[in-house]
């Protein structure tokens, strides 16, 4: 039988070097994109797609990330004062419902797959999703949904995939697949960041996941791959086997918003889709880029 997804884990610990100095006091999931944090728009695709219940893998210098999802009581009385109805409504949007997000620390950023066996407790015996907060994905339908649509079809692990150029597959996980049947395919391994002769193929796993809980038998191992991380793509792939696995070539435009271009990349396409802001920003673009 397959188990409902009701559970979504969201790593949140790592350093986000590559966006200092502005993320040497505030946490990279926290930059906005027009005027919602990261973190915001992960935890709004998961709810999206079915989930609950929220755990956040957090460290040192993160606090602002759960306060985020409380409630602000000053603030709402200040606007309530104010007569701003919409910013009040705004406000209550980030507040969860009592008991359904939690977070848990991960004391040395170890890797991605350490990040998540902190989550051991909180996922129990259940299937689980994770959103990497700074895969922004622009979509119809939400991408988690997508994969959740997938999930209750095929249980087991399902990913989504994209296709990246051939010279960049060194720089995610790569797919090594079975069966290709289009939007999904059936995956029998997977290589973290392979050299570019060495890649099964060009469908990168980006960072959205169904794992059902096997994965923390691996886990647990604290086998170290590439980078001296501990790799989560380690442990997912070996339940390949035991565990059927599926990815999904999933309908929406990804920005890599831990890196700075895919970051402005994102501020641009997310502003052109809101009816209050496309027309300056059409209009800016047109005289500051005449050429484009
Ligand atoms: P990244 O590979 O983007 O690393 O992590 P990073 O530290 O956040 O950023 P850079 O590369 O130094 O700029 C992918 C995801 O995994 C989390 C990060 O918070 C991010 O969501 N992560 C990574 C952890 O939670 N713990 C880790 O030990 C490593």
């Amino acid at each position: 039988m397959i188990k409902p997804l009701r559970k979504a884990v969201l790593p949140v610990a790592g350093l986000g070097t590559r966006f200092l100095p502005a993320t040497k006091a505030l946490a990279k999931e926290m930059l906005p994109v027009v005027d919602k944090p990261l973190i915001q728009y992960a935890i709004e695709e998961a709810r999206a797609a079915g989930i609950e219940l929220f755990c956040m893998i957090t460290g040192r210098g993160k606090t602002a990330l759960v306060e985020h999802f409380d409630i602000a009581y000053e603030l709402e009385t200040t606007l309530r004062e104010r007569g701003k109805p919409d910013l009040l409504d705004q406000l209550r949007g980030t507040a969860m419902p009592p008991g359904s997000i939690v977070s848990v620390r991960q004391q040395v950023p170890l890797g991605l797959g350490h990040a998540i066996w902190c989550a051991r407790a909180f996922v129990g015996d259940e299937p689980f999703a994770i959103l990497l907060p700074d895969d922004l994905i622009l979509s119809e339908t939400p991408c988690l949904k997508q994969l959740a649509e997938v999930y209750h079809e095929t249980g087991g692990n399902v990913v989504a995939a994209l296709e990246v150029p051939r010279a960049q597959v060194s720089r995610y996980g790569i797919l090594d697949v079975a069966e290709d049947k289009g939007r999904v395919v059936v995956a029998r391994g997977m290589v973290e960041k392979p050299a570019v002769a060495a890649a099964p193929s060009n469908l990168a796993i980006i960072g959205r996941y169904i794992l059902t809980p096997e994965v923390f038998t691996h886990l647990a191992r604290f086998e170290k791959g590439a980078g001296g991380e501990i790799q989560l793509t380690d442990a997912i792939a070996k339940t390949i086997g035991s565990v059927p696995f599926h990815g999904v070539r999933f309908e929406g435009r990804r920005f890599d918003c831990g890196d700075k271009l895919g970051y402005l990349e994102a501020h641009v396409a997310f502003a052109l889709k809101r009816p209050d802001l496309a027309p300056g920003v059409r209009a800016f673009l047109r005289t500051y880029c005449p050429d484009h």
